[in-house]
Parts: structure tokens; C-alpha cells; sequence
């Protein structure tokens, strides 16, 4: 009886008694001198944008930031099998473009208005640029667009400009309204403006 109930009690505590064991080695602080680091540190989503535009040439520096060709002839972002299949996707002016990066150019998709699929809240609707990510591979896509968000967010961070990436958008409206093929599908959309009272 005596055995069986120290056996339990034994099998309860084990997490406890593997925790206390465990070795912890305290690292040196953070090196945050670089510039880098401090732009790692400033790094955060805003949710209140001026209605103050974009210049094409932040457009062109911060879509190649998002995914743009490198000196390597690859990308920004790391893609699985370096099959460079994200694709970036600008609304901007009233109309809706696609990122060539080769070209360094928008290809433009339409200009119906489409602001409602993406600005389910209201600080959307003030910012003049939204980008939308877009891909074909279930497994992958997400980590290529979140890494292509976050050298916005860096981009965005240096040049004090405010942004966020965002789920709450009416993705299946937004596939239609890009014209995806079948397989190609809406990941999520990152918001870029400069902060209110910024004229
Ligand atoms: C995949 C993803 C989806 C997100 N979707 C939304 C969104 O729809 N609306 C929103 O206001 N914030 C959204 N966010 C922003 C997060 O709320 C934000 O990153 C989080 O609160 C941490 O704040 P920080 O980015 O300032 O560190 C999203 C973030 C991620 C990574």
C-alpha cells in the first residue's frame, strides 16, 4: 500500500524534481550598439497613421526591403528551395499593384477600390500604403511573409515611418479582387504610413 503511494507520489513530483535539476547559464546583456539592434529594439506595430503619401522612392526602398533581389541574385528573405514564391501585392494611389522585383517596377492589377476587404479597422483606412502577401505553398508561405514583414518593420523603424502586419482582412474577397490563380492564396496585409501629426 505504502510502496504503491510513494511509487505515485514520485511520478507527480518528477517534473518538479527534473525543473530544480535543470542548469541555467545567465548570458552576457544584449549588445545593442549597433544600429541593427537598435532598430530590433524600437521595433513595434502602430495602429494610427497621417494620411501624409509615401514618395516612390520609400515605395521602391521598402518593397525591395520586403523582397527585393540582393547582391547574391537571390532575396531579402530566405525562401524554402530558394523558389522565391512570396509575392508582394501594393495598394497605393487607388489602385491595386503588383511588386516586380526583377523589373524593379508595380505592374498594375486594377484600380477598384478595395479598402473595405482590408480596412477591418479604422486606422487601415488612413495609411497610403498597404502591402498584401500573398503565396502558393501551405507550408512555407507564412514564414515568407512574416520574414518579408519584418525588414518592413526594420525599414520602417529607420526611416520613422509607422507599420503593422495584419490577419483581419477578408482574405477570400481579396484573392477575387487580385485575381489569384487557383493555387495562390491571401497570407496577410501590412500597413505603412507615417505617424499622425506628421506633416
Ligand atoms: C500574423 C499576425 C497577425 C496580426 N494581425 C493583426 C490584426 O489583424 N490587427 C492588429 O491590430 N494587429 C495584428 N497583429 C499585430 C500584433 O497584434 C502585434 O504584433 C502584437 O500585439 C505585438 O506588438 P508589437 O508588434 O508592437 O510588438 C498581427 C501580428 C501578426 C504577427
Amino acid at each position: 500500500m505504502w510502496g504503491r503511494f510513494i511509487f505515485i507520489l514520485s511520478l507527480v513530483l518528477l517534473p518538479f524534481e527534473v525543473m530544480a535539476e535543470a542548469e541555467v547559464r545567465k548570458l552576457p546583456q544584449p549588445d545593442k550598439s549597433s544600429e541593427l539592434m537598435q532598430l530590433l529594439d524600437k521595433r513595434h506595430s502602430s495602429r494610427s497613421y497621417s494620411n501624409k503619401p509615401v514618395s516612390e522612392q520609400t515605395l521602391s526602398d521598402l518593397l525591395w526591403a520586403a523582397f527585393g533581389i540582393n547582391q547574391k541574385g537571390t532575396r531579402t528573405v530566405p525562401t524554402a528551395m530558394n523558389k522565391q514564391n512570396l509575392n508582394v501585392y501594393v495598394v497605393y494611389q487607388n489602385s491595386i499593384w503588383s511588386y516586380d522585383a526583377a523589373a524593379n517596377s508595380l505592374i498594375k492589377v486594377s484600380d477598384e477600390e478595395i479598402s473595405d476587404y482590408i480596412a477591418k479597422q479604422d486606422f487601415v483606412k488612413d495609411a497610403p500604403v498597404n502591402l498584401i502577401y500573398t503565396g502558393s505553398d501551405k507550408e512555407f508561405s507564412s514564414f515568407h511573409a512574416g520574414a518579408a514583414a519584418q525588414n518592413v518593420y526594420l525599414y520602417a523603424t529607420n526611416k520613422g515611418l509607422n507599420t503593422i502586419v495584419r490577419a483581419y482582412i477578408d482574405k477570400d474577397e481579396l484573392k477575387d479582387k487580385l485575381h489569384l490563380g487557383r493555387e495562390e492564396f491571401v497570407i496577410m496585409n501590412q500597413v505603412i504610413g507615417y505617424p499622425e501629426n506628421n506633416f
